[in-house]
């Protein structure tokens, strides 16, 4: 658990999540990282006990490993896990790492000059991903949604806009495989998200975050392709043979 007497750099360097926090209280890793959390708290006016908290909540949450088993969770359930863990992780993380690609980009091209790509990379990631889950959650997941609870009552739903889910999912599974393609860039640029023996703070904790992210595209992209998306698509075929 941190203490206030810690540095910023001690404390991200044992807890990844905590750059997390640090972000959202605008704690610098850079030009703070030396500072005792509880200096920069001081000099943002900060409570140190509220940072304190909310790098315990993380760390508990950092901790909390993966849900029950997926593919014993009801359709609706899955949907839920799906969007409340993965999408919000999309959501929150890639912004926030486009940004503090950005900011070391700016000032450490000049030694690492992959970090610009890296920002170009991260940027089209995002572009990508938030288009992809909208999609997600506009169309695909509703009709998957519909289709299981109407199993007995009526199919298919008056509003489906294709002829059978297996269109959808099609697409869908080309973008997952789009945006594995850019991870891998990511990770074959930065040498497998090691940061140099000289890098600051920021980049050590973009390089963190870079691989929690591609940690978590996999299960996210695992529960899709492999739990959810063959399940919807054998409920069709089951809905289609009752005529
Ligand atoms: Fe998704
Ligand atoms: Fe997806």
């Amino acid at each position: 658990m941190p203490t206030a007497t810690q540095s910023v750099r001690d404390i991200v360097a044992t807890q990844p999540s905590a750059a997390k926090v640090f972000h959202r209280f605008d704690i610098d890793l850079c030009s703070q990282a030396d500072k005792s959390l509880d200096g920069a708290c001081a000099e943002l006016q900060l409570s140190v006990d509220q940072v304190l908290e909310k790098l315990a909540d993380a760390e508990t949450q950092e901790r909390g490993g993966p849900p029950a088993d997926p593919a014993s969770m009801s359709i609706g359930r899955l949907i839920q896990h799906i969007v409340r863990v993965h999408h919000q992780n999309v959501r929150q993380e890639l912004p926030r790492l486009v940004e503090m690609a950005g900011k070391l980009a700016a000032k450490r091209s000049d030694r690492a000059p992959e970090l610009k790509h890296v920002e170009e990379l991260l940027e089209k990631l995002r572009a990508e991903m938030f288009a992809h889950i909208q999609k997600e959650e506009l169309v695909l997941f509703p009709f998957i949604a519909q289709m299981d609870q109407d199993a007995i009552v009526a199919y298919p739903p008056a509003h489906a806009c294709f002829r059978s889910v297996s269109h959808p999912i099609f697409m869908m599974e080309q973008e997952h495989e789009s945006a594995n393609h850019v991870v891998s860039e990511l990770r074959s640029i930065t040498l497998g998200f090691q940061p140099p023996v000289w890098a600051c703070a920021t980049h050590v904790a973009l390089f963190a975050g870079l691989s929690d992210f591609e940690a978590d595209l996999k299960q996210h992209v695992h529960l899709e392709n492999d739990v959810l998306f063959p399940r919807a698509i054998r409920l069709e075929a089951e809905l289609n043979s009752r005529g």
